[in-house]
Order: structure tokens, then sequence, then C-alpha cells
């Protein structure tokens, strides 16, 4: 296949360059103005997507890309389905070369107009899912998350998957390939339960704080496996069984089972990919005698040649390095990489399942006082998942 060039100095389109600092951050002048520069930037790649789905021979990166850079959110999940078809069937490479047609991982995945966005603040309440309205807000808000989700799946292996420092052997993609397919399912399985309860994805306003938490942790893998896995995922199986409680006590016992038979189960191998993939990097660090940019390709590396920077030991290896146990990098991961602390009560039972104890979690916990609040808060997690405040956010990405 010919693929259309593109000139390495359209990669940065002027038009992406915008300069909006001077508009406070979520206000909607910011939002119109950021949205507009993404526009543009994406325009500037669409010739060489073209929104077509993967080709054989190409990279898997490429073609996360290509989903990361198609604005509509179901063919964001044809563009997955036909991924990953191609990869389990050994007709991607994981490097392919690319040359100049090699775009960059984009700072916020395509969107197109489907849903109208709104500061965080200004969105309104979704209830407690006692009337149908409630129900089908609850429910929409959920479909909006799995499709960031879809895009969080792919923008982990676009971003991170060249990067051979941290010799990231097959079964890592193999596991991102199936929870990007997992996300595509849950949105589309939610996207018709919408349908079926008489509303549409787009009938309701959305926000997009949720990418904000994904790009705090887009310079690095083991930050990004750590909050968006290990802590919002987690919490995620904190308050998905009152989630589930809140709709069949409310009669809809249809989504109730859809949440509680695929959602929650898979939710959990999401999490569980998190926590291996980090142990994985921490038993890397420990077990390199030389620094990554040095040392020979292990059998199992597909990367191809590990190209360190300037040989000297990657930072996010020394720093791994400097703690005996996945334990203490991970606190010191989230200490650094995300606000607030961890809110009990916390699911012993699934993050058990997902491979974490609560060494893990414990010492990251609100204190009791501030726990018997979270707790409250907890009851309306769902609810307040889109009203704006660092909780919601959190409430909210945590459910994908
Ligand atoms: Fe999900
Ligand atoms: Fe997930």
């Amino acid at each position: 296949m010919t693929r259309p060039s593109i000139d390495r100095r359209r990669k940065q389109p002027a038009t992406a360059k915008l300069r909006i600092k001077n508009f406070r951050r979520n206000s909607s002048d910011f939002i119109a103005i950021e949205h507009l520069a993404n526009r543009c930037q994406f325009l500037g790649y669409a010739e060489v997507f073209n929104t077509a789905p993967a080709q054989e021979g190409e990279s898997l990166v490429y073609a996360a890309l290509r989903v990361l850079y198609e604005p509509n959110a179901a063919r964001k999940g044809l563009l997955t389905h036909r991924t990953a078809d191609l990869w389990r069937a050994g007709k991607l490479s994981l490097h392919a070369d690319h040359g100049l047609d090699m775009p960059p991982v984009p700072e916020r995945p395509a969107r197109d107009d489907t849903v109208q966005l709104v500061e965080p603040k200004k969105m309104k309440r979704l209830g407690k899912g006692g009337t149908l309205a409630s129900r089908q807000a609850l429910v929409h808000s959920l479909v909006h998350i799995e499709s960031w989700a879809v895009d969080l799946s792919w923008d982990i292996i676009a971003r991170f998957g060249s990067d051979t420092t941290y010799r990231l052997p097959r079964e890592f993609f193999d596991d991102f390939v199936t929870v990007a397919e997992d996300e595509c399912r849950h949105h589309e399985l939610l996207r018709n339960r919408l349908e079926n309860m008489g509303s549409h994805y787009g009938a309701f306003a959305a926000h997009e704080a949720l990418w904000d938490s994904a790009m705090a942790t887009a310079h690095s893998l083991p930050a990004r496996l750590a909050v968006e896995h290990a802590v919002h995922e987690a919490r995620g199986l904190d308050v998905m069984p009152s989630t589930i409680r809140k709709f069949r006590l409310n009669g809809d016992e249809q989504t109730a089972r859809l949440l509680e038979n695929v959602v929650y189960k898979e939710e959990i191998t999401h999490c569980a990919a998190g926590v291996r993939w980090l142990s994985y990097l921490h038993g890397l660090a420990h077990t390199t005698s030389v620094p990554a940019s040095e040392g020979p390709s292990s059998a199992s590396n597909e990367a191809g040649d590990v190209q360190g920077h300037a040989g000297s030991t990657p930072e996010w290896m020394a720093e791994a390095r400097r703690h005996s146990s996945v334990e203490t990098w991970f606190h010191e991961l989230v200490q650094t990489h995300f606000r607030g602390s961890l809110k009990p009560p916390f699911n012993v039972e699934a993050r058990e399942q997902a491979g974490f104890g609560p060494e893990w979690y414990m010492p990251l916990a609100t204190q009791p006082k501030t726990a018997a609040i979270a707790e409250t808060l907890q009851e309306d997690s769902v609810c307040m998942q889109l009203q704006g405040s660092e909780l919601a956010s959190a409430e909210a990405m945590a459910t994908v």
C-alpha cells in the first residue's frame, strides 16, 4: 500500500501552537480554543490516516495512532476490532519502519462534535437513578467514560510502545490490545443499552477532565500504570458494587446485569494489567546490571535493540532502583503524580483478584476522619462523576 507522505515541518501545525495560557484552564473559552487547536492538528494528519483501518505489515504503534486520530467514537471501535484481529493473527509488527509517515502521539485524541463539551463545574447533576432521565444520564456518563478508556488503552501503546528502555515484551502489547477491545465492548454495550432506554450518545453534555489525568502521566510508563490502572481503575472496583445496586434498586436490572457480568469482571483484569507491568518494570530495574541503553536485547524483547539515552540509566529505572519493593515505588509514584489520597472503603476482594493487597494501597489511604466523609461521598459516587470536583473526576475515570 502506498501511504501518503507527510512533511516533517507540518508535524506541529502553527494553529496547534496557539498560546492559550491566558485562559483559565477548563473555562469555556479555554475548551473552545483547545478544541479548535486539536482539530487543526488532526486535520494536518488526516491525509496520512484517512480514517482507514490498520493494514497488514504496519506496526501496532501505527495502528494505535489510527484510533487516536479517528474522531468518531463508533469508528474508533471498528478500528480497534480490526487492529486486534490483525495483531492476534500476527499480521502487525511491533516496530515497522514508517519513516516520515509516523505522526506524533496526539496530546488529546481526536473527537468529533457528537457530544457537547462543557466545563466540569457546569455539568448538571445526574441524580441517583430514581427516574428514567437520571438513569439515562448515568448510563450516558459511563458511555462517555468508556469511549475515553478506548483512547487511553491505545495511548499507552502509542506513547510508550516504542521506548526501548522499558524492554516491553509481546505480552505487554497483548494485554493492552485486550484492554482496548474490552473498553470498546463496554462502550458499545452501554451505548446500545442507552438507546434501548430511549436516549443516545450525545444527548447529554460531558467534559474532558478525564484526559487531564492521563496527560499528567504522559511522560512515564510507570506513572501511567500506577495512577491510571492501580489508582483510578482500582477505585472503579471499589465503587462499582454500589453503582450496580443503584440500578438494581431502581428496577433497571438490565443495566445492573451488564455492569455486573461484563464491565465489573473485565475491569478487574485491567487493574491487574497495571499491577503486573509495574511489577515487571520494577523487576527489570533490579535485575538489569547495566544501564538499559547498554544492555543486550532480551530474548523476549521484540522491540529490537535497546537504545537508551546516551548510555545513561533511564530516570524511571534509577527511581525504581531506590525501592527494594514495588509497593514502596508505587507509593512514591502515586504521591508524585496523583493529587489527593486513596479513599476507603476498599473493595479488598476485587483488588486481591487484581493482584494487589492492602500493602499497596493502605499506606496511601485517607485518615479516618476524612475517610468517613469519603464513605458518604462514595454512596453518591456515580452521581458525582460529572459534577466537576476533583473527586468526581477521579470517580469518573475510575469506572473505565
Ligand atoms: Fe471499561
Ligand atoms: Fe478499564
